[in-house]
């Protein structure tokens, strides 16, 4: 034990947290020439091209130092807000963590938030300043900025660049050095905390965890603590660059346990592993089951293809648990279902998995939040409200509330009015103003849930040309002043394009969907009147001219095979519309009320 380290990487996004762990991996001869490839640890193809780890996992090092073989554990942690549970969990199941700040960037909000976390952890830190190779790096003042977050000592920030190699040495003889090395009993009943799942489609779920007391042995029956099922250990072993067995997996330590689990939804990140004959009394703090943030429906470009989605969904679910949904009918799109999404990146990863996994071509709708509504017969009887259309009457309803969040933002101080301005407009209340250094501010606001899940960090990005950097937690519910804003095309009301939106901004919101609406629907034969309403009462209105030509009238007669191209162009730009009523309403109609700016 005394020999292992189990550590992680904190970073902000972009920080150099993947280039780092190659490095290491690199440097302690971990990689093999054939092996060694770009970002190595993330393996799904759409991290790869996304440039983002999605998914935590964990790897093993060994490294000699003065005369003695250390085992390295590291465990790689999302980088993404969507999916800041599981970093968390990854932190708890280490002693130390690396934090990586970019020389010429500073600290930026994830680097606090994940710091806080680390802390909160009672994990050792590492100031690393990487990217010191940079032209435009400031070593001396970032340095500062680190010293004054922590409150270390100059010589503890270890100087780096994960491109050129500059200071992996150091780094290493820092996580031996300083990190301290796992407690625990090893002779206690099994506790081990599971800080992470992949589905395997041939193997079943996999399992990672770290030993906390006991252990876990090859053919054991185990227990998960919060699911109470029990379960053979199939295989364990540890996670080198592949996954190498093992008889046992010994306290302090950090394995992966298969046990022919099928369905990822049985284990869940948080959870404790123990002895299902002796099992501990105490589960491992901080479980949480993962709620969904966002919500949207998902129907089928076709209706017939509605079977094939659910077989779809329910296989997406098998491997991804997060992903929650139920079936639902609308109105105007048919059947679908109604899903629940950890944040907009999970919602386009589903939507993107769908495509190119399953080759299912779906809607989605205006991804919406949770609200809570409270009818005036029953003031405590909390209705959860995960689509517009089952908000109650409004003469019905008592109040709305809707999810908040205490954002923390991080800008220069030329920017500070810009940011105000734009969290004052989504709604926010500032509640704190902490100057990091005299030109670097944070900024704390409380803001809805609904107005950052959005395009927020977009807007963001914008009015502070890039430097500012942005973190959430969630702070609860409160009650807001909220009213469905209904929108009717050529008379019908399309439910799936409702929204909850805050009294103040209805008319504003109503106005500018229905101009949005019109740009985005195309013309056809007749004229196409769009209005907002709330409730009977009508808030804007627009109306789509009709064509004049018939687009396939200048080929009638003429040559088939133009006219056959024509139409199946027309098929193609199908592809995403659907039919309500007798309109046509594209894909991108859908998610109009998200890009009205
Ligand atoms: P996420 O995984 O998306 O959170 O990002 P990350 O923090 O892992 O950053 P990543 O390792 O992907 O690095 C981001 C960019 O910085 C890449 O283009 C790297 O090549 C570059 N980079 C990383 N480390 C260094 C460094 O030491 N020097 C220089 N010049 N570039 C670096």
């Amino acid at each position: 034990m005394k020999h292992i380290r189990n550590f992680c990487i904190i970073a902000h996004i972009d920080h150099g947290k993947s280039t780092l762990a190659d490095r290491l991996l690199d440097f302690t001869g971990s990689v093999t020439e054939r092996e060694k490839q770009d970002q190595l640890l993330d393996n799904m193809d759409l991290e790869r091209e996304r440039g983002i780890t999605i998914k935590s996992h964990a790897i093993q090092m060994e490294y000699n130092y003065k005369g003695e073989q250390y085992v390295l554990n590291l465990i790689d942690t999302p980088g993404h807000v969507d999916f800041s549970y599981e970093v968390s969990r990854s932190i708890a199941a280490c002693e130390g963590a690396l934090l990586v700040v970019d020389a010429a960037q500073s600290i930026q909000a994830q680097t606090i938030s994940n710091l806080y976390l680390a802390l909160e952890n009672d994990l050792e830190i590492i100031p690393v300043l990487n990217k010191v190779d940079l032209p435009s790096a400031n070593p001396e003042e970032v340095t500062d900025d680190i010293v004054d977050l922590l409150g270390c000592d100059p010589s503890d920030v270890i100087p780096a660049s994960a491109k050129t190699g500059i200071g992996i040495g150091e780094i290493l003889e820092a996580i031996i050095e300083r990190i301290p090395a796992p407690k625990g009993n090893p002779d206690e009943s099994l506790q081990a905390l599971i800080f992470d799942s992949v589905y395997n489609p041939f193997r079943g779920v996999e399992t990672y965890f770290r030993v906390i007391n006991g252990k876990i042995t090859k053919g054991q029956k185990i227990k998960f603590l919060a699911t109470g099922k029990s379960y053979y250990a199939d295989e364990v072993g540890t996670l080198k660059l592949s996954q190498v067995k093992k008889q046992e997996i010994k306290t302090g330590d950090v394995g992966y346990l298969i046990t022919g689990i099928k369905d990822a939804r049985e284990v869940k990140v948080g959870d404790t592993i123990t002895d299902a004959e002796n099992p501990t009394a105490n589960m491992i703090e901080g479980f949480e089951n993962v709620k969904p943030m966002v919500f949207a429906g998902i129907y089928p470009v076709d209706t017939e293809d509605y079977e094939e989605l659910r077989g779809a969904m329910e296989k997406l679910q098998l491997n991804d648990a997060s992903l929650v949904f139920a079936p639902e009918s609308s109105a105007a799109l048919g059947f679908g279902f109604r899903c629940g999404f950890l944040g907009m990146l999970h919602l386009e990863i589903i939507q993107e998995r769908l495509e190119r996994e399953f080759d299912m071509t779906v809607i989605t709708t205006v991804p919406n939040v949770s609200y809570h509504a409270y009818t005036k017969k029953e003031p405590d009887e909390r209705i959860i409200v995960n689509n517009p259309s089952d908000l109650p009457e409004p003469s019905k309803l008592d109040r709305v509330e809707e999810p908040y969040i205490k954002a923390s933002i991080i800008t220069k101080a030329d920017f500070v009015g810009p940011v105000m301005s734009l969290c004052i407009e989504k709604r926010g209340e500032i509640t704190n103003q902490n100057y990091l250094t005299p030109e670097r501010v944070e900024l704390n606001f409380d803001l809805p849930l609904a107005e950052i899940v959005f395009d927020f960090y977009d807007r963001l990005k914008t009015v502070s040309r890039g430097y500012a950097s942005f973190d959430y937690t969630p702070i609860g519910m409160r009650e807001s002043k909220l009213v469905k804003v209904d929108v009717l095309i050529n008379g019908n009301s399309v439910d799936a394009l409702s929204a909850l939106i805050h009294t103040d901004n209805a008319y504003n919101i109503g106005k500018k969907m229905c101009e949005k609406l019109k740009e985005l629907i195309p013309r056809q034969q007749f004229d196409i009147p769009i209005q907002a309403a709330i409730g009977a009462k009508i808030i804007s209105r627009e109306t789509i001219k009709a064509l004049r030509k018939d687009v396939t009238a200048k080929c009638y007669g003429g040559d088939i095979s133009r006219k056959r191209k024509l139409l199946e162009k027309q098929k193609k730009g199908k592809k995403r519309m659907r039919q309500v009523g007798n309109v046509e309403i594209p894909q991108q109609a859908f998610m109009a009320v998200l890009k009205l700016n």
